[in-house]
């Protein structure tokens, strides 16, 4: 068993389109990642069942967030692209993180009380441990990095707390202790109708968030309809306090052009939001069409999608096999 030390995995759920926040807090930083890392990328349909998914349409939104993997530039043949439910490896040892982790940790997670609001009695008891799960993702590859957007910060802390308290109770070094990557100028995209609120596929409004399945008109209209204030772009960051649509738009510009919020800010300074959108909806049509158009060629070929995932399958289990012989030899299961 290899004990890497750049190695990363992370994972994107096949529960709806995917969206600008997706797309920006963390595929975009996948393609910049994969030449330096060794690279696992899941689509995690273990984790979408945690909330109802329609049985007709789950294996193709699956097949769909493989197809945005590789239009975003996400090279198949040199990253493991691979989905989750096909890997039984992560299951197995998320039952074992549930017998580690302890329950005043993920009681305190903030994201399942958002998600469970009021309702929190009648949730899946997959939605409390969903990021038990999560850290066997990680674990089982032994990743050492974990690319992700802003709200999954919380997440990555309880990995790292799996994994030390593992190593504790077993007097073992077998897990990592794997460093979160959250970088980019749009590292939590909000919402284009409430400022304060994440973007996000549960989002009632379809005006609150751009789809990587849009068409051109449809990321046109959106932008021009996008919340914002009467005031013209400011001179610099510190203006821009309690006015968080500016902010989230000019993010979104600066990571869109790969460039910083600083230059943004400098390019537009004293412009109105008419033409600061104009030039947005142009940027974000030119960024993201070529990787609709692409995705929309690649579902036309679902053999080859399948070929992908077939050979990443093939490859996720190989890695994550021995860690779990491994892990069970550690804790005195019996041996195969
Ligand atoms: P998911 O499917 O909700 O989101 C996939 C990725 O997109 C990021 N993201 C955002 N980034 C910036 N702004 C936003 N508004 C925004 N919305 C989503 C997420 O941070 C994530 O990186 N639990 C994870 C999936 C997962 C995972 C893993 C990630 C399962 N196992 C192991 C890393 C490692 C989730 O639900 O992501």
């Amino acid at each position: 068993m290899d004990k890497p030390n750049k190695r990363i995995l992370s994972g994107v759920q096949p529960s709806g389109d995917l969206h600008l926040g997706n797309y920006l807090g963390a595929i975009k930083n996948f393609v910049s990642l994969q030449q330096e890392y060794e690279c696992f990328f899941c689509v995690v349909d273990l984790h979408a069942i945690t909330v109802w998914q329609d049985p007709n349409v789950l294996a193709n939104k699956t097949r769909e967030v493989t197809a945005a993997f590789i239009a975003s530039g996400i090279d198949p043949k040199k990253n493991n692209i691979f989905v989750q439910s096909q890997v039984p490896q992560h299951a197995q040892l998320a039952w074992i993180f549930n017998c580690v982790a302890r329950m005043g940790w993920l009681n305190r997670m903030t994201q399942f009380k958002d998600k469970a609001g009021k309702n929190s009695e009648n949730v899946s008891v997959g939605l409390f441990s969903y990021p038990t799960l999560m850290a066997a993702d990680i674990l089982i590859y032994l990743a050492t990095h974990v690319p992700v957007g802003d709200d999954q910060k919380q997440h990555l802390e309880l990995t790292r707390d799996i994994a030390q308290k593992f190593n504790n109770d077993f007097n073992t070094d077998l897990f990592p202790i794997p460093e979160p990557l959250i970088f980019g100028e749009a590292t939590r995209v909000m919402s284009l109708r409430d400022g304060s609120k994440k973007m996000s596929k549960s989002d009632p409004s379809d005006y609150s968030r751009i789809m990587l399945t849009d068409s051109a008109e449809n990321i046109i209209q959106k932008i021009k309809k996008a919340k914002t204030d009467a005031e013209p772009l400011p001179e610099n960051k510190n203006n821009l306090d309690g006015r968080p649509e500016a902010e989230n738009l000019i993010s979104i510009f600066a990571s869109l052009q790969n460039s910083s919020f600083e230059k943004v800010i400098s390019e537009y300074a004293g412009k109105d939001f008419a033409t600061f959108k104009k030039d947005l909806a142009d940027l974000s049509v030119s960024k993201l069409e070529p990787i609709t158009t692409e995705m929309n060629r690649l579902m036309n070929d679902i053999s080859y999608i399948d070929s992908i995932l077939n050979t990443g399958k093939e490859k996720a289990i190989s890695v994550a096999e021995p860690v779990l012989q491994k892990t069970k030899q550690i804790i005195g299961f019996l041996s195969k």
